[in-house]
């Protein structure tokens, strides 16, 4: 059976989908290596949000192009919003690609992967190809007949064409896309004890900026009753972290009055329109009198309730607009649900809010902050609300004055980090067509260092609130400094044993040979604040582990000792905090 090597791009939707399909895959035979070339199969699934994203892929397929020229039987496949936005220009451009397949086809890949492969290997099997393959790629006359091996399953005709969304009774009817999720491997081997849960898929907002909803499509709630089937699977596959996913998570709703049920299946529905021609305050959310809806609040609510055994259940990300004060109130007073936002702002600037169509006023998106942390920020019971978030500089019109605005925006919410992207005009996106790109590079750059450096200073001071604290810590493997090293001895042909002679490893992945002072500990490595930074000292030569707090803070610890590592991975310790970097804290299991 082929081996396939699959390299995720982009958000958590495109690391779920990358998990969809190759569980799929999986139960047909396809085994995995990861390492791109040893496989028979190489698959991007690819991400269209930033031009840096699509730049990556782009060099990615030029390098395939050279080794199809050695490897002809290689397959190679372009999944996701790369996929979708390009549409077969990608093919015209890049005719090493024989798979495209948009993210709303995902469930065709198997089938069309398979007649790529199929085609491919009868039409290497023809002997005048086979002798077109061995010539050398400068003397090779026409090798269009090597490329009708192509399979394409798209949405739309991509952002450069007419985007064909699909209408709701369409959405409804045929949504096979369902099915992917429905269809989810559950086995302990495809996850940790985390799992991620999409509850909505695409998007209705149209930021000016955002290619979302041209690559997504339009937004489309899953049933309840799937989604608590799910969370219940994973939870009895030994789940007990799940990350709920939608674009703008808070806005999930399903109106249980309007669902359609096809061959006993309840189909996902499609999400109201968010316009603002209503006004400001009109909420396309708020219930109707004697309306039969499942809200997010309730859907938190019921997954809380009927799957106890998740230990942890989040959702990203939230949209800032319509966080009603019901789902703040289930966060309260549910006990499993983190105390954790990732809720973008975009800017500080209500002029530069109103150009990207976000439809909130920096006035608006501070009182949300302030009622969150009102229902939720209680660290005196050690349950602080953690935030976090998203900034775009150098969106077309931004003025210093603007820039400064976003600043004094990140020094109130305080945030415990905030990612800053350079916007670059994403094409077919309503600011690429109707903005100018006006603001130069390297002042897109300066305005990107300087909300970082602020940033950075409330990172760190975020981290030092926690020194002293006990804190739970959700156990996800070794930490990336472990992880470095254990790759570099594996590439260097070094034997991955401890120094007792047994292999070493931890979650699969090998642990380089300890008690070596260049493997210390990150906490050795890093500038570290608060108390006992001396203890990393006494820590070298043990393995460290990293987990993540309710509020999704980054833990490194030691197992303590006689424990071994592999038994803590997917479960809750309770760690103290001894010291703090900006991006990580220190802990002791206590
Ligand atoms: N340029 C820069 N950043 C963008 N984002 C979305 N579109 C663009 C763009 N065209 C950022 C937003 C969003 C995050 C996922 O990516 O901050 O929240
Ligand atoms: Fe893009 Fe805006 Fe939708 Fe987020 S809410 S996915 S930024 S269009």
């Amino acid at each position: 059976m082929p081996r396939v090597y699959l390299e995720t791009f982009g958000c958590q939707m495109n690391e779920l989908d990358s998990q969809l399909v190759s569980s799929q895959l999986r139960t047909l035979g396809y085994t995995f290596t990861p390492e791109s070339d040893q496989a028979d199969v190489v698959l991007y699934n690819t991400c269209s949000v930033r031009e840096h994203a699509e730049q990556k892929v782009w060099s990615r397929l030029g390098e395939l192009a050279l080794r199809k020229a050695r490897q002809p039987a290689l397959v190679v496949g372009v999944l996701g919003c790369m996929a979708e936005r390009e549409g077969e220009a990608l093919i015209k451009r890049m005719p090493v690609v024989d798979v495209l397949i948009g993210p709303a086809e995902l469930d065709k890949l198997p089938g069309l992967l398979d007649n790529a492969l199929r085609t491919r290997a009868s039409l290497l099997s023809d002997e005048s190809v086979q002798e077109l393959a061995a010539t050398p790629e400068d003397e090779k006359p026409d090798v269009s007949r090597l490329r009708s091996a192509r399979q394409v399953a798209l949405h739309g005709a991509g952002s450069h064409g007419t985007t064909n969304r699909r209408s709701s009774t369409l959405a409804a009817a045929a949504d096979s896309l369902e099915l992917l999720d429905l269809s989810r491997a559950t086995s302990p081997d495809d996850h940790q004890g985390s799992a991620y849960v999409r509850i909505t898929r695409g998007c209705n907002k149209f930021c000016t900026y955002c290619v979302v909803p041209f690559t997504r499509g339009a937004e489309v709630h899953r049933p309840p009753e799937h989604i608590i089937d799910e969370c219940k699977r994973l939870a009895d596959a030994g789940v007990i972290e799940v990350t709920l996913l939608g674009q703008t998570v808070n806005h999930y709703r399903f109106e249980h009055d309007h669902a359609v049920t096809i061959d006993g299946v309840i189909q996902p529905q499609k999400g109201r329109a968010y316009t603002h021609k209503h006004g400001i305050h009109h909420d396309p959310y708020k219930l109707e009198k004697g309306e039969h809806v499942t809200s997010f609040a309730d859907l938190l609510h019921r997954i809380h309730e009927q799957v106890p055994a998740i230990k942890r259940l989040r959702f990203v990300t939230s949209f800032p607009r319509s966080f009603g004060d019901d789902i703040l109130q289930v966060m309260r007073d549910c006990p499993r649900i983190c105390r954790y936002l990732h809720v973008p702002a975009q800017s500080g600037s209500d002029t530069m809010l109103r150009a990207m169509n976000r439809g909130y006023t920096v006035g608006e998106y501070l009182e949300f902050i302030d009622r969150a942390r009102s229902f939720l920020h209680q660290p005196e019971i050690g349950r602080p609300l953690t935030l976090a978030g998203d900034i775009i500089v150098g969106f077309p019109g931004e003025t210093d004055a603007d820039h400064q605005a976003t600043a004094d925006l990140l020094r109130r919410v305080r945030y415990k980090n905030c990612f800053i992207f350079k916007y670059s005009p994403r094409p077919g996106t309503i600011a690429e067509k109707n903005l100018v790109d006006d603001v130069p590079d390297e002042v897109k750059r300066r305005r990107n260092n300087e909300l970082l450096a602020i940033q950075n200073t409330i990172s760190d001071e975020v981290s030092r609130s926690f020194v002293g604290q006990t804190l739970d810590v959700f156990v996800q493997g070794l930490s990336r400094k472990e992880q470095k090293a254990a790759r570099k001895v594996d590439a260097s042909g070094a034997c991955s044993t401890s120094p007792g002679g047994v292999a070493l490893t931890v979650g699969g992945v090998a642990l380089s040979a300890r008690g070596k002072a260049e493997t210390s500990t990150d906490a050795a490595a890093m500038p570290s604040v608060g108390a006992d930074a001396g203890g990393a000292a006494e820590r070298r030569g043990a393995v460290q582990l990293q987990g993540r707090t309710e509020g999704d803070l980054i833990v490194l610890f030691e197992p303590p000792t006689g424990v071994a590592p592999d038994s803590m991975l997917g479960q809750i310790v309770r760690t103290r905090i001894d010291h703090a970097s900006a991006l990580s804290l220190f802990g002791i299991v206590v």
